[in-house]
């Protein structure tokens, strides 16, 4: 059996992981590890034990030596980790597989992005050819390739310009907590106004003076997100772009291996008050129009997860909503139509959780494609 560590494992993102192998019963093929970067030595959970028939204690994430002995080290930790732990622990010779959840390593040359139902070619030819590093992409992008990946198979792309509409969990689960808190102070600042049927622009007066005021909670975000939303997200590079922005662009090419003829792909970026599922409106410019009936099976056909919605209210607001997808791996697009700039112009929407898709399982699939 193949020895994997796993590091920060206890995570948001993490916790997902663990959650997603128990349940495709994913530890019974590998021997574990279970690192840890703040309480070496203390005790795994039981539940972990018993699964993982693991006896030995949380070992140390900064311990080159032990992270030696592993085949496959999968990472949560985040970038600061990575930049910390992978030049030096492959400068002592380490040439096991490193999957990673973080962005430091994904345009790196050496480096694939995992997204096996789109790139599943590119990952063999990688592990046949020796690559040794594999990172999970954006979730945006993961989420959005899930959703259209059979457009772009088809060739179908010319250009796309992407409006998001990003939960909370991409911030962290600090950010997850505090737009609850945020949706607790507005409800709180006219919870007897709302009994009273006070005239509601009066409501909507004392909502506003709540989101400004000083003490609510905006520590996580910088700015309210409940009740309001926030059009940037991650730092600025000397484009305008955000480097979310960004990533939409360089990774999607990456992942269908078009670096050398790439696909513009750029739009705006924007954190909304969901929890978990990222939601993207995306503009395409296909390369020769293509009747919508057409259009909509080569969506459906190209996974399993995904899953056309027909364009009706009904459906729309049953089907394509986070508060429907949340917690699962669903991948519904709807909204699908032409544009009126033209029959070669589609319009789609699209959901999915930025946790499953847009993080853990893609590592979870690449782990299994390396073990078994
Ligand atoms: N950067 C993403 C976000 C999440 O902020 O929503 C991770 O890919």
């Amino acid at each position: 059996k193949l020895k994997v560590g796993f590091i920060g494992w206890r995570g948001m993102v993490g916790s997902v992981l663990m959650q997603r192998m128990l349940e495709e019963q994913d530890f019974a093929n590998i021997e574990t590890v279970f690192f840890s970067t703040s309480q070496v030595g203390q005790q795994i959970p039981s539940w972990i034990k018993t699964i993982t028939k693991t006896e030995s204690n949380l070992a140390d994430a900064y311990d080159l030596e032990q992270l030696r002995q592993l085949d496959i080290i999968v990472t949560c930790q985040g970038g600061d980790y990575t930049n910390k732990t992978y030049q030096p622990l492959r400068q002592l010779g380490w040439n096991g597989y490193w999957i990673d959840a973080a962005s430091s390593l994904r345009m790196a040359d050496d480096s694939i992005i995992v997204l096996d139902p789109i790139n599943q070619d590119q990952i063999h030819n990688g592990i046949q050819q020796g690559i040794k590093t594999y990172v999970g992409g954006n979730c945006t992008v993961s989420l959005m390739l899930m959703a259209i990946g059979g457009l772009y198979q088809a060739g179908l792309v010319e250009w796309m310009t992407s409006q998001t509409y990003q939960a909370a969990s991409g911030a962290g689960a600090q950010n997850m907590r505090e737009l609850i808190e945020q949706m607790g102070s507005i409800y709180s600042s006219v919870n007897t106004e709302l009994q009273a049927a006070t005239s509601i622009l009066d409501i909507d007066r004392m909502v506003a003076t709540t989101l400004r005021e000083a003490e609510f909670p905006t520590s996580a975000f910088g700015a309210p997100l409940a009740g309001s939303l926030i059009p940037w997200i991650d730092c600025a590079l000397d484009n305008g772009q955000t480097k979310e922005e960004w990533k939409g662009g360089v990774e999607t090419n990456k992942i269908l291996g078009t670096v050398a003829k790439p696909i513009a792909i750029d739009g705006t970026c924007v954190r909304i008050g969901a929890m978990r599922c990222h939601s993207q409106a995306l503009t395409i410019k296909l390369t020769r129009p293509v009747p919508l009936d057409e259009i909509e099976q080569i969506i459906a056909s190209h996974n399993p997860w995904v899953k056309v919605i027909p364009n009706t209210k009904e459906a729309t607001l049953s089907e394509l909503t986070p508060a429907k997808v949340t917690g699962t791996l669903s991948i519904p697009v709807g909204r699908i139509r032409k544009l009126a700039m033209g029959e070669d112009y589609l319009n789609v929407f699209t959901v999915g959780d930025q946790l499953l898709w847009g993080a853990a399982e893609p590592l979870r699939r690449m782990l299994n494609i390396i073990v078994n």
